[in-house]
């Protein structure tokens, strides 16, 4: 596997880090090092590392005039970003199992009865679950691969702005995938800051957490 070169402290990524709205329209970033940060956002954990979340890469002018219309009030990240990734999860998640398990087994990271046993429990697990639970699980290890794409990108000296404000009924078909099977979870503009963006407000730890 290939690692970023970039070198930065975790401290100065998760302090570094915020949304930003307005790129260096100049700024391509290549396939080699897009697929690199992909690589590395799923790194991230998923509910049995069944990883359900798929990618959509926008980044030429004819899909991200396409994408404007489906995210007018996000059109300064979608014109001025080297790219926006659209973040999907996959209903028939589950039939990928045997792939993962498999190459766990091959590469001699999991015993093959361990391997047998998961894949005897776990497909028909997630088979029995309704489309409900089914989005349930891809959002929570959607949200998962979001947040490690957002640090990945830091770490490689790019901005991003996670967005939810995008027409959801129409992305899927509008690139080509099926609706019915690919839930959207969030875009994802990327791309060389142009601005600094606001430094972070949050709630104190001690109003959101309770200690028992
Ligand atoms: C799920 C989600 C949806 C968001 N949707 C939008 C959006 O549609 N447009 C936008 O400009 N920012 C959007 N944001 C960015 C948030 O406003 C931003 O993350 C928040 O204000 C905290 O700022 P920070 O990212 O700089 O820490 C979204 C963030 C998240 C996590």
């Amino acid at each position: 596997m290939t690692t970023t070169n970039t070198v930065l402290d975790f401290n100065e990524v998760i302090h570094g880090r915020r949304t930003i709205k307005k790129y260096n329209p100049e700024v391509k970033i290549s396939q080699e090092e897009m697929s690199q940060i992909l690589e590395e956002a799923t790194l991230a954990p998923s509910s049995f590392n069944l990883q359900p979340w798929r990618f959509v890469v926008i980044e030429s002018q004819d899909a991200k005039e396409k994408l404007l219309d489906l995210a007018p009030f996000n059109s300064t990240q979608v014109i001025t970003s080297s790219a926006v990734i659209a973040v999907f999860g996959d209903l028939e998640f589950a039939n990928r199992a045997d792939d993962i398990y498999g190459r766990a087994v091959e590469l001699g990271h999991m015993p093959k009865e361990i391997k047998e046993k998961i894949l005897a429990t776990v497909v028909p697990l997630f088979d029995s679950f309704s489309v409900q639970e089914k989005r349930e699980s891809i959002m929570v290890d959607g949200g998962l691969v979001t947040m490690q794409l957002l640090l990945t990108a830091y770490a490689h000296g790019y901005a991003t702005n996670p967005m939810a404000g995008f027409n959801k009924e129409k992305i899927a078909e509008a690139f080509g995938l099926d609706a019915t099977r690919y839930i959207p979870i969030v875009i994802i503009s990327i791309g060389k800051a142009a601005d600094e963006g606001r430094p972070p407000v949050r709630l104190p730890v001690d109003d959101i957490t309770q200690w028992k």
